[in-house]
């Protein structure tokens, strides 16, 4: 599992700056004034902070970026990062900020002067999650990354913020780890195991195995698994920090990899269906963090962990088959899957938790990355005040989400003649369809999200705050979601 860099906060102290080792980092507003601990720097590096400002390179960095003075005289450290930044910066550009760090100094120690700015709490979660490399597979794994610490005035005032922080550094990262790992690796024992291991942190997790799934009638979901020699499990994790209060339900799609089943994908680019539970991730993720940060609220992640596979017990295109909640399916893809394993926890999960919400996400259909690429993630709703409060987390975090419709012309687009429904609508608006099946398994009146994150959960460039690969997209979101509606005073 990756490990976060270790970020500390302490007291500034100038005295031994000189002798410090890796990068000394610095924030500097754009005008160019500069901070006590700027101006040690710049006096023991004869000059080349204030010469640094004064230049041209320095007009045109862009709030939030990085300029490396390479092996500066006068130092110790292999160099000093100027990193241009308001005094009080907008949350999102503290966390640029922190990123531009984490790439400017790699794996080396930073010791960073930030006793002029505040937003260092964001700071320190930029430079965590943009530090972030999944090496756990790789032979050289490159330098250990190395700690850093954020000299500010106080550090006491800013405890509770820093560690809310890293809680969310350490969810994301989580998922992320999730994402990345291959399917031999990450099969449904082992991610049940993973889960089971956040029990240490105070959350109630539940393992439900596949003849408990069959006694509970969840047969969508073990349809999808029955061709892997991995085992169906649905996985239960409750965090109870708020009192009696209705839960929010979150919902993931953990298909530990789709091969499509018996409608076979092509060869090309089929390895990228390790990221198949991505939704699963993201519930997970978001667990953590919450129960790190010790929220008060109540929330419960339910996901549904199973492997698309074909074989001669696999499902066949035209088989039906029958969910928890009674609706009949006739299979007509076996690779439309995920909202099979989503149509019964999603049941299970209104029947048993009596949530007062549910949010389900999943790496859902290739539609939704056709209509939106990979900056957005599809948002389906049946209650726009809820959806609108989620647009507005995800804005506020900057995690992309767009809204998307559902509507009576796409359940018609799924009605079939032999079942009450059949798990595609052909190629129209691929992403609405698979929006409205999973409709079929909510409740009259129950506010529910569906976030199809197919084309946001990995991607194939670096972004703000991750290198290409898993993003983790969602969990800041969801965090913030929690911490502004469902969280107690
Ligand atoms: N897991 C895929 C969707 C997907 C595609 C996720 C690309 C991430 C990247 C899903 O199970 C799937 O195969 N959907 C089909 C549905 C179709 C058969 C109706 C799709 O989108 O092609
Ligand atoms: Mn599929
Ligand atoms: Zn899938």
């Amino acid at each position: 599992m990756t490990q976060l860099r270790k970020i500390t906060f302490a007291e500034t102290n100038l005295d031994g700056l000189d002798a410090v080792e890796g990068a000394i980092g610095v924030l500097i507003n754009a005008a160019g004034t500069l901070s006590p601990g700027a101006r040690r720097v710049n006096r023991l590096s004869k000059g080349a902070v204030a010469k640094a400002v004064a230049s041209e390179a320095w007009e045109k960095l862009s709030e939030g970026s990085a300029l490396t003075l390479a092996m500066p005289v006068g130092l110790q450290a292999e160099a000093v990062v100027l990193v241009k930044l308001e005094r009080r910066p907008q949350v999102a550009m503290a966390r640029k900020a922190g990123a531009a760090l984490a790439s400017a100094v790699g794996s080396k120690a930073l010791m960073l002067l930030a006793e002029n700015t505040t937003r260092t709490a964001d700071v320190a979660l930029g430079l965590a999650l943009k530090g972030y490399k999944f090496a756990d597979h790789l032979s050289e794994k490159g330098d250990p990354l190395e700690g850093a610490v954020i000299c500010v005035k106080d550090p006491g005032a800013e405890a509770k913020a820093v560690s809310d922080a890293l809680a969310v550094a350490e969810g994301v990262v989580f998922t992320r780890d999730l994402v990345s790992e291959p399917a031999n690796v990450l099969t449904t024992t082992e991610f049940a195991a993973r889960l089971e291991a956040l029990r240490d942190l105070g959350v109630e997790v539940e393992v439900l195995e596949e003849d408990k799934l069959a006694e509970l009638g969840m047969g969508a979901l073990l349809s999808v698994g029955q061709g892997s020699e991995s085992p169906s499990k649905v996985v239960v994790m409750r965090w109870k920090g708020g009192g009696d209060e209705a839960p929010l339900a979150l919902v993931g799609k953990g298909v530990v990899f789709d091969t499509g089943g018996i409608s076979l994908k092509p060869a090309a680019g089929m390895e990228d269906m390790t990221m198949d539970m991505g939704g699963a991730g993201v519930v997970s993720g978001v667990m953590k963090t919450l129960a790190l940060r010790g929220a008060k609220a109540n929330v419960t992640g339910l996901v549904g962990l199973v492997e698309n596979m074909p074989d001669g017990k696999a499902t066949r295109p035209g088989d039906i088959v029958t969910s928890m909640r009674g609706v009949t399916i006739e299979v007509v893809n076996t690779d439309a899957e995920g909202r099979l394993v989503l149509a019964d926890v999603l049941w299970h999960a209104q029947q048993t938790e009596k949530p007062a919400a549910v949010i389900n996400l999943a790496t859902l259909t290739g539609a939704c990355i056709i209509a939106l690429g990979h900056d957005n993630a599809g948002v389906f709703s049946n209650d726009d005040a809820f959806a609108n409060k989620f647009l507005k987390a995800a804005e506020a975090e900057g995690e992309g989400a767009w809204r998307l419709p559902l509507g009576k012309g796409y359940h018609d687009q799924i009605k079939t003649l032999k079942a009450d429904i059949k798990n595609t609508g052909g190629r129209p608006a691929g992403a609405s369809t698979a929006a409205v099946f999973l409709e079929r398994f909510i409740e009259d009146d129950m506010p529910w999200i569906h976030l199809d994150i197919a084309g946001v959960a990995q991607v194939a460039k670096a972004t703000t705050f991750a290198p290409k690969g898993a993003t983790g997209w969602g969990v800041m979101a969801l965090d913030r979601l929690v911490r502004d509606q469902f969280e107690q005073g």
